[in-house]
């Protein structure tokens, strides 16, 4: 029950995992279970390592306990978040860096976002939302692609108003009621709210001719016309046509934004960008959110004495960039707007919304105002929790040279600073402990193809001036680049880092971990990679899982438990195997029957995966994805 809760409430339970965003984020309830269970028969200070850390939950459940932690990552923005999370400085220098930048932006964000309310409140613009543009492909007829008649009501849903936006089959906007069919007040054409005008993404122009959007986005591109504003000030927000100033704002021909966010490689995810028009990183955002960036990100620097407090301050501005104002798109029921990102793909739509980057204090989700808030409250989370000033060593590159001594730990008398926990960037192929000096080796590898974390985290690594990622060594299968496509390689990998892994567990340490996939072949290939590494299994549990909202989300394998495994090195001494309790769910059985094989990890005869992939190919829970969509359940 505990996990629910926290999988639903993430950012009240764990404060500081909103410090940086990463994707299919753990609870920290499961992980903090196993490293109580494990302190037990180790008590005093342990050294845990997690070599796929991500968003950091499993260090930061670590350092609450006050345990020493090496965490390590592949990706740098996950390195230097991870880091810059556990490096929260205090509450109160922070709060100082807040209001000195709270203070220097004031006219920047009025000259950018300075309006009033129709009843002449002062204001900033809080939304602003494009529209895209381009000609028909038959007849060359150009209009503006609303993708729904009813493009925003004018009071969150709950009000129960009908006042909404609408607009017409022309591309008129006006003002109207959901539940009223009206005339445009521009052309006349009857405008019926609940239409959809672009459904699979294809258009329908009056000529008759249909074209898919990505057809008239390679013929001509995407241009973007500024449609609608919402405004906030005085404890209000109200949506409404654009004055001739606040168009002029939006576009922002006067600034001069100058940082260049690279190219938009071919990817899986990135796909949907190259076809619709997007090169490089910076198309994702018009040039007034790109100035702002900037400007903050230029202002935050002589905020504060402490680099700390301004790297924190850093990473709330880069943050916000993930509602890119090209991209983002509008709840027009719930007045919000999401993250660009969301549900582990990168959006498009044809009515991207520009957040105010700076924020308001009525409206705007993951502003860099609503993210230095949250910033100060996940400094005293930490604070309270771990006494303050932990020391974080890193990031150190992967290449770097071991690190002579143990954290938090005397080796030969050797004086040497000892950080709380060392974060290292780069695959976990190569890590930086001596053999036998970790504790526990706690994880969470990549669930195969589920997630390209790679991809998503680009655009927030740009304006980070991190470095990509080092080519190669990446353990997530990517149908689009042929990243770990080829036959035994997704295997060798993890085999590899599943070995360096063990390499730093002490005698009887346990190397843990949970993992979920639908595919029997994620399951196979990573057996054999445990075995392959010379580990054996110890136990095998079901648990919920952890990723519960975000696989819904995402919609494609919908998995609800995680199996937990449990390991240790082969040479260690034998010990009885824990098996699970398999209940009788059709989801419990898949699971039942992928356990009986993880049991065997150690002792896995060569014939084994012929059998395992013919003993799973026949459960329920595989045959299930044609009934789930007649349902209407999988509305993908
Ligand atoms: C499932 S996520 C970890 C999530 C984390 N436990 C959390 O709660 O946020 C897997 C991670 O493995 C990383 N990764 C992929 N290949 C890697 C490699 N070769 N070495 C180290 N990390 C790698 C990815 O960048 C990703 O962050
Ligand atoms: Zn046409
Ligand atoms: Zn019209």
């Amino acid at each position: 029950m505990k996990v629910r809760r926290e999988v639903r409430n993430r950012e009240v339970y764990l404060p500081p995992v909103s410090t940086y965003r990463w994707w299919a984020r753990r609870t920290e309830a499961v992980s903090g279970s196993i490293i109580d269970a494990v302190s037990v028969d180790r008590p005093g200070r342990m050294v845990v390592s997690d070599p796929f850390a991500g968003g950091g939950v499993i260090p930061l459940a670590a350092v609450m306990r006050g345990h020493s932690v090496y965490a390590q990552d592949l990706n740098p923005w996950a390195a230097q978040g991870l880091a810059s999370m556990l490096a929260l400085p205090d509450p109160e220098a922070l709060r100082e860096g807040i209001a000195a930048l709270t203070q220097r932006v004031l006219t920047s964000a009025q000259a950018a976002y300075g309006t009033v309310l129709t009843n002449g409140t002062p204001a900033l613009v809080s939304h602003t939302f494009r529209v895209a543009v381009a000609p028909c492909t038959a007849c060359g007829l150009g209009r503006r692609i609303f993708p729904h008649a009813l493009v925003s009501l004018t009071s969150r849903v709950e009000r129960n108003l009908p006042e909404a936006f609408l607009a017409c089959p022309n591309g008129h906007l006006f003002k109207g009621r959901r539940d009223m069919v009206a005339a445009c007040s521009t052309c006349g054409e009857l405008t019926d709210p609940a239409r959809a005008y672009t459904p699979r993404r294809v258009i329908t122009c009056p000529c008759g001719h249909q074209d898919r959007l990505q057809d008239r986005a390679r013929a001509t591109g995407l241009t973007w016309e500024v449609v609608l504003v919402e405004r906030a000030g005085g404890g209000r927000r109200e949506l409404s046509l654009p004055t001739s100033g606040e168009l002029a704002a939006a576009e922002a021909m006067h600034l001069d934004p100058r940082m260049q966010l690279g190219a938009i490689p071919e990817g899986q995810e990135t796909a949907v960008l190259r076809r619709h028009g997007f090169r490089s990183w910076e198309d994702l955002y018009p040039r007034r959110q790109r100035a702002m960036v900037e400007k903050l990100l230029e202002l935050a620097s002589s905020c504060s004495p402490d680099a700390d407090v301004v790297a924190a301050l850093k990473l709330a501005i880069i943050g916000s960039t993930e509602m890119a104002g090209h991209l983002s798109r509008w709840d027009r029921y719930y007045l919000k707007s999401y993250e660009s990102m969301a549900g582990h793909r990168f959006n498009f739509t044809t009515l991207p919304v520009e957040p105010n980057a700076w924020g308001t204090t009525t409206s705007g989700r993951g502003t860099t105002l609503r993210r230095v808030v949250q910033l100060i409250k996940s400094a005293e989370w930490l604070k309270e929790r771990t006494g303050g000033g932990l020391q974080i060593a890193g990031p150190l590159a992967a290449s770097a040279p071991m690190v002579p001594a143990l954290l938090g730990q005397d080796v030969d008398g050797q004086s040497l600073e000892r950080p709380d926990v060392l974060v290292v960037v780069g695959s976990s192929q190569r890590q930086l402990l001596p053999t036998g000096s970790v504790d526990l080796v706690l994880t969470d590898p990549p669930y195969h193809d589920d997630v390209q974390y790679g991809e998503l985290s680009q655009p927030l690594q740009a304006w980070a001036g991190l470095t990509s990622a080092e080519s190669g060594g990446d353990a997530v299968v990517n149908r689009a680049t042929g990243q770990l496509v080829a036959a035994g390689s997704y295997t060798a990998l993890l085999a590899s880092i599943f070995r360096e892994s063990a390499r730093l567990l002490r005698d009887a340490g346990h190397l843990i971990f949970s993992y979920a996939n639908r595919d029997p072949q994620a399951w196979a290939q990573l057996l054999e990679a445990l075995q392959s590494a010379g580990l054996r299994a110890v136990g095998c549990t079901i648990v919920h899982s952890e990723n519960e909202t975000d696989h819904a989300k995402r919609n494609v394998r919908a998995c609800t438990l995680d199996l937990l495994l449990d390991l240790v090195p082969l040479s260690g001494i034998a010990v009885a195997k824990h098996r699970p309790t398999v209940g009788d769910t059709a989801e419990e059985k898949f699971l039942g029957i992928i356990a009986e094989y993880v049991l065997a990890v150690g002792e896995l005869d060569t014939n084994w995966q012929k059998e395992f992939l013919e003993a799973t190919s026949s459960a329920e829970f595989l045959q299930p994805r044609r009934a789930r969509r007649s349902n209407g359940l999988d509305t993908s």
